[in-house]
């Protein structure tokens, strides 16, 4: 299983130092993803976990200001990076043209892309989640070789379950998951490794365990409750 915290916008030095200093003393029979704000990249650099980034810049350097470039993440450890996560595609109006650059640019520089992709209440009401999904993917992904497609990780994440308490059923996820895997299958003839996000919490966590395709999580919240993360990690 691969788990991915994404910390967010969240956490003080201290906090980072505090938490950094409780993780790297496990070990995991999980691979574990740690995405703390950037800032805080440098301080993440235990050997028993990964180094995840929450962005990067769809350029490869140069004058572009306030943006952070794969090669800097790959310079501080970073192995995996989010893209398109529901949040940088608002809060950036991130266009599906720009996330295909940043996978591209992520992989040049050894870095696995966590495609962020997920419909609204209102696509799934009304049954339009697998064509968003789809065309989310297609154009996310244009143009990548099918060696290069094997390396993406692709993360659902239902709007409308990020941070609302609001979890799909085992069955919703399972069939997504599948539609997902099978359209990779058929447009690229390469399998993928697909995450489940949105709300995962201590409790929910062994239930959302036994969907037997999804390969791994993406969490936020519960992510900040290093303790919380401890013992989930030992179920
Ligand atoms: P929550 O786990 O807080 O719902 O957030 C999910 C998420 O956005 C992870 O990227």
């Amino acid at each position: 299983m691969l788990i991915v915290l994404n910390h967010k916008m969240n956490l003080t030095k201290e906090e980072v130092v505090a938490y950094e200093k409780i993780i790297r003393e496990k070990t995991y029979d999980d691979t574990l993803v740690v995405c703390p704000s950037i800032a805080y990249l440098p301080y993440f650099q235990g050997e028993n976990y990964k180094l995840g980034s929450q962005i990067v810049s769809q350029y490869d350097g140069g004058s572009h200001t306030g943006e952070v470039s794969a090669k800097q993440l790959r310079s501080l450890n970073v192995s995996h990076c989010l893209v398109g996560h529901s949040e940088t595609r608002k809060d950036h109006n991130e266009t599906e043209l720009e996330l295909n650059k940043k996978i591209k640019v992520l992989l040049k520089n050894g870095i696995i892309p966590i495609l962020c992709i997920g419909e609204t209440q209102e696509e799934r009401d009304q049954n339009k989640a697998e064509d968003v999904l789809t065309r989310d993917l297609r154009n996310c992904l244009r143009e990548l070789s099918k060696e290069e497609i094997s390396k993406v990780i692709v993360a659902y994440e239902p709007i409308w379950a990020i941070g609302s308490g609001n979890v799909p059923s085992n069955e919703t996820i399972e069939q997504t998951v599948s539609m997902i895997k099978t359209f990779i299958e058929e447009q690229y003839q390469e399998s993928v490794k697909v995450l489940y996000g949105g709300s995962i919490n201590k409790h929910n966590y062994t239930i959302l365990k036994t969907i037997f395709n999804v390969d791994g999580f993406l969490i936020g919240g519960f992510g900040l409750d290093v303790q919380g993360i401890q013992e989930m990690l030992e179920i």
